[in-house]
């Protein structure tokens, strides 16, 4: 069991402090995806404080389900664990303080759904991994596909530069991919959800 009131708590916390937790509407769109998908495991790559693994928790299923979730910050790592032991009773997420990267390279199970939040020029590298890591089925869902519209946009300034290439070719890649069932989504920060058809 989730206790709500603490996890809108967090949440709010979480805005207040600037964290950049999954927004509302791309939320809304995942778990409506988790109530049909009904995961049993999960990858979330970024953690922050923990809040959309939480959120997400709430939709696993089945004997042993469990979501394994890597940040690569150790003080934020330690304080999503604090907020899941104090907002969750169930067990089911694990913590791991990692580059991201290198932990998917790591594992060797298939995960139901693969999450991709963290750092916005190793989108094709997780994507990378996440192949290895899924199977027929598998959905993976990417947040700040678009990056408020710079994706999209004609943005070529060096600040964000390497971000949005990298970007552009995950959107290039999920998009034309043949084994591959892919929708973007302009809401939140956009929304990649990709289906593994073979
Ligand atoms: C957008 S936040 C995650 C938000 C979280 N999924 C949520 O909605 O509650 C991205 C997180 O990824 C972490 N991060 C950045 N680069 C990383 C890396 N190379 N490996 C693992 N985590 C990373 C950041 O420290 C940050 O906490």
């Amino acid at each position: 069991m989730l206790n709500k009131e603490k996890l809108e708590n967090l949440k709010k916390k979480a805005i207040n402090n600037h964290v950049p937790i999954l927004k509302d509407e791309s939320m809304q769109v995942v778990k409506t995806i988790l109530a049909i998908k009904k995961p049993n495991q999960i990858l979330e790559i970024g953690t922050a404080v923990g809040y959309s693994a939480l959120c997400f928790s709430d939709y696993l299923s089945g004997e042993n389900a469990l979501i394994k979730t890597v940040e690569l910050d150790k003080s934020i790592s330690e304080i999503a664990k604090k907020n899941i032991k104090e907002i969750s009773d169930k067990n089911n997420i694990q913590v791991f303080n990692s580059d991201a990267y290198e932990f998917m390279t790591s594992l060797n199970e298939c995960f139901d759904v693969v999450f991709i939040d963290a750092a916005k020029g190793q989108y094709m590298k997780y994507l990378e991994q996440a192949y290895r890591l899924t199977k027929k089925g598998s959905i993976i869902i990417a947040d700040n596909v678009l990056l408020r519209g710079m994706v999209m946009g004609g943005y070529n300034q060096h600040k964000h530069r390497t971000a949005v290439t990298r970007l552009r070719e995950y959107i290039k890649e999920v998009t034309e991919n043949p084994k591959l069932e892919t929708m973007i989504l302009d809401i939140g920060d956009g929304l990649a959800i990709s289906v593994i058809k073979e």
